[in-house]
C-alpha cells in the first residue's frame, strides 16, 4: 500500500476499545455467574480470536453489535474441553491469559497460534502455572501449549520480567485457587485485570509493586463499559504532533496511568498535549486528549518506565526522529518478543525512510532532526504496531511510504486507515 503525506491532520474522532480489557472481559465474563455485558468492546482480529476461543469452551457469546457482547458465563470451573485445538491466532494476550484461566478448569486444553505467535516465549506463563498445581506443557518454550487443569494452590511469585500478561495468567489462576496468591513486578505493568476481578467481587489487595488475589466462589461482572484504547489512539496523535499545522482530538481514551507513559515522555519532549473530560469509564480513567502539532526535543525513557508506554516505543521512536537531539530509550528488551522483533523491526523500518536510528543492548538511540523524513519503502514484518509506524510515518514524510504488510493493522485496529483518512485534509 502507498502511504501519501499529508498536509495536515485535523478533526475530532473515537478509537475502538481497549484491546487489553476487551480480551479480559470476554474471559472473566466466561467464568462469571450469570450474563456479562461488554459495551465498547474492542473488535479486532486478535478480540475475535478471544470470542471463538471462548465460545470452543462451550460459552454462549451474544453478538448484539459490532462493539456490544452479551457473554453467558458458566461459572468458575464450568468451562467444557473441546476435542480439537483452540486457536489463538495472533493474539499472544489471548495465549498467555488463557492459560491462566485453563489451568483450573477440568480437561486437558491444546493452545495453538499462527506462525508469529508460535515463535513467541510460553514458558514464562508455564513456569508460575505449574508451581499453583497445573500440568503445563510447552513446545519448547513454544505453542502449541497443552494446559491440563487441577484444583490449584495459591503461590507468591516473583515476575522475571515486567508482563501484564504472565501477572493476568497467575492473578486468574490465583482467583480460582485455595488461598491468596501474590504476585510481585518490580516494575507495575497494567492492571487492567486486578480493577475487574475487583468488580466481579474477587478480593484483590493491592500495593506498589505487588498485588495479592484470593480463591472466590464466584465472580459477577454484569455490565462492562471499555473505554478507548489508547495504544490505538497513539499513532493518530503522534501523526498530529509531527505534521505541522496538525490539531486532533481522540474522545473517551482510557487514561489508566500504568498505559499513558506515552504522553508523559512526549509532554517531557514539549508536545502539547491537552486532556478534557477526565471522567472513569468501566473503572478505569478516561478522557478526551487533544493533540497539536509541535516541536520536539529529545528525551530519555527508562527501565522503569517502558511497561508503560511497551507497545508505543515504535511511535515513540518516529516522534524522536522529527525532535532536536538525541532520545535514548533503556531497559526494551521485551521488544524483542513481541509480534515481531520490534526493535529490529522500528531500527530497520525507520532508517529506510531516512531517519537517524540504531538499536543498543536493551533498546535504541534516535538523533533526531526536526523536519520531515524523507520517506521510502517500510515493512511492517507482519506486525500490527509496526504497520501503524510505518503508515504514519508515511503521512509525515516528504515522499510517502510504500508500506509492505498494511493489512497487519487487522489484529488490533482494523478502521485505522479509515479514521486516518477522514483526518487528513
Ligand atoms: C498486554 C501486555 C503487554 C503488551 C500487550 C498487551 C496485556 O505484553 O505488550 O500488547 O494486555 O496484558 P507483555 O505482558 O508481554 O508485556
Amino acid at each position: 500500500m502507498r502511504v501519501e503525506p499529508v498536509p495536515a491532520l485535523v478533526g475530532h474522532v473515537a478509537v475502538p476499545g481497549d484491546k487489553s480489557i476487551s480480551h479480559r472481559a470476554v474471559l472473566v465474563g466466561a467464568i462469571a455467574e450469570g450474563e456479562t455485558r461488554i459495551l465498547g468492546f474492542g473488535r479486532s482480529a486478535d478480540t475475535e480470536s478471544t470470542v471463538g476461543a471462548v465460545r470452543a469452551l462451550g460459552v454462549e457469546v451474544v453478538e448484539d453489535d459490532v462493539d456490544e457482547l452479551r457473554v453467558r458465563g458458566r461459572g468458575m470451573r464450568g468451562l467444557e474441553a473441546p476435542d480439537a485445538a483452540i486457536d489463538c491466532g495472533n493474539a499472544g494476550t489471548l495465549m498467555r491469559i488463557l492459560a491462566g484461566v485453563l489451568a483450573s478448569q477440568r480437561g486437558s486444553f491444546e493452545l495453538v497460534g499462527d506462525a508469529s505467535l508460535s515463535a513467541r516465549p510460553m514458558e514464562r506463563v508455564a513456569v508460575p502455572l505449574r508451581h499453583m498445581g497445573a500440568a503445563v506443557r510447552t513446545t519448547e518454550g513454544h505453542a502449541p501449549v497443552v494446559v491440563e487443569g487441577a484444583g490449584l494452590h495459591a503461590i507468591d511469585y516473583e515476575l522475571p520480567m515486567p508482563s501484564a500478561q504472565v501477572k493476568s495468567a497467575i492473578l486468574l489462576a490465583g482467583v480460582a485457587a485455595e488461598g491468596e496468591t501474590t504476585v510481585v513486578e518490580r516494575l507495575p505493568t497494567r492492571d487492567h485485570t486486578e480493577r475487574l476481578l475487583e468488580r466481579a467481587g474477587a478480593t484483590v489487595r493491592r500495593r506498589p509493586t505487588s498485588v495479592s488475589v484470593r480463591g472466590a466462589e464466584r465472580l459477577v461482572l454484569d455490565t462492562v463499559e471499555i473505554p478507548g484504547d489508547l495504544s490505538s489512539a497513539a499513532p493518530l496523535l503522534v501523526a498530529a504532533l509531527t505534521v505541522p499545522g496538525s490539531e486532533v482530538t481522540v474522545h473517551g481514551v482510557g487514561l489508566n496511568p500504568r498505559r499513558t507513559g506515552l504522553l508523559d515522555v512526549l509532554e517531557r519532549m514539549g508536545a502539547r498535549i491537552a486532556i478534557y473530560n477526565r471522567r472513569q469509564v468501566g473503572g478505569e480513567p478516561a478522557g478526551d486528549v487533544e493533540v497539536r502539532a509541535s516541536e520536539l526535543v529529545g528525551a530519555t525513557v527508562s527501565a522503569a518506565e517502558v511497561p508503560t508506554l511497551v507497545d508505543e516505543l515504535p511511535l515513540l521512536a518516529l516522534a524522536a526522529c522529527h525532535a532536536r537531539g538525541e532520545t535514548v530509550v533503556r531497559g526494551a528488551s521485551e521488544l524483542r518478543v513481541k509480534e515481531s522483533d520490534r526493535l529490529e523491526g522500528v531500527v530497520e523500518g525507520l532508517r529506510r525512510v531516512g531517519g537517524h536510528v540504531r538499536t543498543t543492548r536493551d533498546g535504541f538511540r534516535v538523533k533526531g532532526v526536526p523536519a520531515r523524513l524523507r520517506g521510502g519503502a517500510f515493512d511492517s514484518r507482519g506486525d500490527h504496531r509496526l504497520a501503524m509506524l510505518g503508515a504514519i510515518a508515511g503521512v509525515s514524510s516528504i515522499e510517502g511510504v510504500e508500506l509492505e504488510g498494511a493489512e497487519a493493522v487487522e489484529a488490533s485496529f482494523p478502521g485505522f486507515f479509515g479514521l486516518l483518512g477522514q483526518l487528513a485534509v
